[in-house]
């Protein structure tokens, strides 16, 4: 099946050659209607030549799929309209109809801040970069082979089939978003490249419409290729808050739309293994051990965030309260009261203390005293670690008591 591509003054720009079997069978192992599917994929794949975008106008496709399949073949050349990609003019702006609520480009001071500034996540700081660059740049892990084995060795295969894919579940506010937000720019210096992070909130997206959630992670995957096709950057696609997709499909509660939503979310992994299309997929739950198996399989990496320990919320107040003469043993009591107790069997989280504890010790100082040990202590009392995160319930029980 030939697709002739033409541009804004209808000239012919370029010729491809598709087997037209080929695309229905893939399109029918999608969930929806198979000519949809199809005319997706034929735009992804003329997205990923990485030098056109499709005009709107190109809804002839679903159409010319229909007679095609019905005599099976097609006197014409399908014909599709495309805009020739303005090579280096690729700003934010250009990217404004994508799914995405926030696009950001590292490396970038701002975030890699924060980066530093994360608690206790050093093991995993120090796993992730690697892990990272061997997707986002696979010829570092060439360049090491050449150079400590003299060839490459034959162990580097087994990377290859990998999935660019990570999984990063824990409880509420242990800083898997903010990791997630902010790793690619260390991973930008590590692999001395620009990257670009796309994050799609999936919380409250797709409104239970059927199709809607699986239509918005197939629309994220193709969006995604096409920064990377404009930007010729790598990309992170943020899916954060993807609690709907991470109930196991065993368990029959399951909604039909999440069931959905996670097959689209495979199709779009698989299909970027097999490109080389430089993406790299991040999947965030609150929802602790409830992933889909068949999406769990795929991770090249799971971690798991928890909540501070004793050590790590020592970390936290050490780093905050360094410069106001508070002594070691000050800090470890307030390590010590933070942490789980009679009352509580779990301690504060990240967030209690960097967004509560923390703004409000300051705030209970100011405008007219210093902050001291014996603020921090007492509005350390005056609140409670938030409850862990319960299927369908409200978090109670942790505002100011
Ligand atoms: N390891 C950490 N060190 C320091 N601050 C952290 C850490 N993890 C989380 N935080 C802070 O806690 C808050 C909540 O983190 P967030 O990433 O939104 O949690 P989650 O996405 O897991 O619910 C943020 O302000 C973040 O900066
Ligand atoms: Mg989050």
């Amino acid at each position: 099946m030939q697709i002739n591509l033409f541009d804004e003054k209808k000239r012919l720009v370029q010729k491809l050659d598709y087997d037209f079997d080929s695309i229905m069978e893939n399109a029918e192992t999608q969930s929806g209607d198979a000519f949809s599917n199809a005319e997706q994929l034929i735009e992804q794949a003329i997205i990923e030549l990485g030098d056109y975008e499709i005009s709107p106008s190109s809804s002839n496709i679903v159409k010319y799929l229909k007679t095609y399949a019905a005599f099976g073949y097609a006197n014409e050349p399908l014909a599709i309209s495309v805009k020739k990609r303005n090579e280096g003019n690729a700003t934010m702006k250009d990217f404004s109809s994508t799914t995405f609520e926030e696009i950001i480009h590292f490396p970038n001071e701002e975030f890699q801040d924060r980066y530093n500034r994360l608690v206790g996540l050093d093991d995993l700081k120090s796993l992730i970069q690697k892990e990272g660059a061997t997707i986002m740049a696979p010829e570092m892990l060439q360049k090491w082979s050449n150079k400590h084995h003299n060839k490459m060795i034959k162990a580097l295969e087994a990377f290859s089939d990998r999935y660019p894919f990570f999984i990063f579940e824990g409880d509420v506010g242990t800083g898997k978003t903010e990791f997630a937000m902010t790793f690619g720019s260390e991973l930008a210096r590590f692999t001395n490249q620009e990257i670009v992070l796309a994050r799609m909130s999936m919380k409250s997206r797709g409104n239970g419409v059927v199709g809607e959630m699986s239509k918005l992670i197939t629309k994220s995957f193709q969006d995604a290729s096409k920064i990377a096709a404009t930007t010729k950057k790598p990309v992170i696609v943020l899916l954060d808050e993807a609690d709907s997709l991470a109930q196991s499909r065993e368990e029959n509660q399951m909604h039909h739309e999440d069931r959905a939503g996670v097959n689209a979310l495979i199709q779009g992994i698989d299909h970027i293994r097999s490109s080389d299309i430089p993406i790299l997929v991040v999947f965030c739950t609150n929802r602790l051990g409830a992933i889909d198996p068949a999406i769990k399989r795929r991770a090249a990496l799971v971690h798991t965030f928890s909540r501070p320990n004793l050590e790590q919320r020592y970390e936290v107040f050490k780093k905050y309260f360094d410069d106001i003469a508070l002594t070691s043993r000050e800090l470890a009591i307030l390590a010590q009261i933070t942490g789980e107790n009679e009352i509580y069997r779990y301690g504060f989280t990240y967030s209690d203390l960097l967004t509560r504890v923390i703004p409000l010790s300051i705030l209970y100082a100011y405008p007219d005293k210093p902050v001291t040990f014996d603020i921090i202590e007492q509005v350390i009392q005056s609140i409670k670690p938030s409850a862990p995160f319960v299927e369908q319930s409200q978090k109670g029980g942790n505002d100011l008591g």
